[in-house]
């Protein structure tokens, strides 16, 4: 049996990475077999690039690199953790995955999207999740609570109007894929978003 591949996509700070572990959570409870990962990272090798790719020290990163190096992580993690999962019939749960590579690399760093996804598509042999969460929030409300939480990493750090360019990316993405994405408010409470993602995961089970 194929299992079921989900993503959390949106902005710093939206919340997703809240959202996806209390999907995770969830899912558990009711004995369903779920894996909880994230990208870049997620495997051994992965996270060592992750640490490459998040360094502030690494400011001279030319744009190419890092879009490499995000798919080199996600190749890593594709055919190591996330097919294999699904082959058993797992749902995967993942913070994150191509389309913040066509939101950050595409439009954030003007890099053309139909490459970007051609390459794309080699690194993952094509894997595309079967429902994506867009957890939608102000730009300046999420880079707010990352402030409170910690510093900025080299993502991070990219200035506002990077970070609205991403937001809008991720908002066409949404209204070309209908069929895979969900937009959900993300300034309503933790429980609320919560119940509305279950709702939604469970009509799709
Ligand atoms: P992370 O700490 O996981 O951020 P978040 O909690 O917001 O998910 O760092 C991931 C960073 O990498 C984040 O700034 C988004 C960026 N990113 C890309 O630019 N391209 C990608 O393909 C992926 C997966 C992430």
């Amino acid at each position: 049996m194929e299992g079921l591949f989900i993503t959390f996509e949106g902005v710093e700070g939206c919340g997703k990475t809240t959202q996806a572990k209390l999907l995770y959570e969830f899912l558990r409870q009711k004995n369903i077999e779920c894996v909880l990962t994230h990208e870049p990272g997620g495997t051994r090798i992965s996270e060592k690039i992750r640490e490459i790719l998040l360094d502030s020290e690494n400011g001279e990163m030319v744009y190419l690199t890092e879009l490499f190096l995000y798919l080199a992580s996600r190749s890593q993690h594709t055919f190591e953790k996330i097919m294999p999962s699904l082959k058993s019939g797992k749902v995967v749960i993942c913070d994150r995955y191509f389309d913040s590579t066509l939101a950050y690399q595409g439009e954030g760093r003007n890099i053309p999207k139909q490459k970007v996804i051609e390459i794309n598509n080699f690194a993952t042999g094509g894997l595309i999740p079967h429902l994506t969460f867009l957890i939608d929030i102000d730009v300046e409300k999420g880079i707010e609570r990352i402030r409170e939480r910690k510093g900025f990493d080299r993502m991070e750090g990219q200035n506002t109007e990077f970070h609205k360019r991403v937001r809008g990316a991720f908002l066409s993405l949404a209204r070309e894929n209908k069929e895979r994405f969900r937009i959900i408010d993300g300034s309503k409470s933790i429980e609320l978003i919560h119940k509305e993602i279950v709702n939604i995961v469970l009509n799709f089970i």
